[in-house]
């Protein structure tokens, strides 16, 4: 497989409003072969808007489109499947890559500790927005692709991770578990379609309104003052060199401070 950025490729990034997704989108559109597609997903479509305005006055040769969706409504996920089938199910013989990065994510209720987590209405917006909208995704991206053979289309599925999908921290159960399921449930993804490139990285601490929020709203917030914080643009970075590499087991994981 050449490398992923050479190709005229279609690429839908989830979260991509703000923080880590809207620089994921940024630092792709440098590094990917003109003409590609860009399809941004968030809740605030007009934030969609003026990124995508931004974008294309930057990047006159590529194309970026957006969705608004709540992923922690059942309804909109849903429209987001049927849309994306929909309008871009005629389209894929222009793209000889497809890549979904999945990095729309939220905190949950990291003001209190899992003897506090009493709520089932909290938990299961929690989970729709992070693990059943992620399943829904991965599946609607792989039945869009399904008409096209492997070799005149890539496939690529990136979800951003954390740490805490491997250290255990206190006040985490929801953020902890749905980042341990994400990671599992792309190696299972992973296992069924061995064709598909995919991948879990976790970023590292970053600069966002998530860690603000974490410094804010979470009991052990005192633990965030001795993190060393990296841009959005460090880690994005990273993993455009991971991707253009591209050594990587299928479905691992890979940290933003891992050696090589
Ligand atoms: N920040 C960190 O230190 C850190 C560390 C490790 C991993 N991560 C992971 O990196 C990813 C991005 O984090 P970030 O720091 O960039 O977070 P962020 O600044 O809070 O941005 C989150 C993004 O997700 C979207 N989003 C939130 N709720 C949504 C919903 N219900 N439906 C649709 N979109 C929704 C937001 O857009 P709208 O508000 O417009 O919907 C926004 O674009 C997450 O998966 C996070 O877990 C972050």
């Amino acid at each position: 497989m050449s490398s992923l950025f050479l190709k005229r490729s279609l690429i839908f990034v989830t979260g991509s409003s703000r923080g880590f997704g809207k620089e994921i989108v940024q630092q792709f559109a440098k590094k990917f072969s003109e003409s590609s597609c860009f399809v941004l997903i968030s809740r605030s479509s007009e934030a969609l808007k003026e990124s995508c305005d931004t974008l294309k006055e930057s990047f006159l040769l590529h194309e970026f489109t957006s969705y608004a969706c709540d992923l922690s409504k059942t309804a909109d996920v849903s429209a987001l499947c049927e849309n994306i089938s929909k309008d871009f199910s005629g389209k894929l013989s222009q793209y000889k890559s497809a890549l979904l990065v999945q990095n729309a994510g939220t905190l949950g209720q990291i003001e209190k500790s899992a003897v506090d987590l009493d709520d089932i209405g909290a938990l299961q917006e929690y989970m729709c927005t992070n693990i059943s909208s992620y399943i829904l995704l991965n599946s609607a991206f792989l039945k869009l692709l399904k008409p096209v053979d492997y070799a005149e289309l890539d496939r690529w599925i990136i979800n951003i991770s954390s740490i805490c999908a491997t250290v255990p921290m206190a006040s985490q159960t929801e953020y902890a578990s749905i980042k341990a399921a994400r990671e599992m449930a792309l190696r299972v993804l992973q296992i069924e379609n061995p064709k598909v490139r995919t991948l879990s990285y976790s970023p590292g601490p970053l600069e966002t309104d998530m860690s603000d929020e974490l410094r804010s709203k979470w009991t052990q917030k005192e633990a965030t003052k001795s993190w060393n914080y990296l841009t959005c643009e460090q880690s994005v970075n990273k993993l455009v060199v991971i991707l253009e590499e591209n050594k990587f087991e299928g479905a691992c994981r890979i940290d933003y401070f891992d050696r090589n």
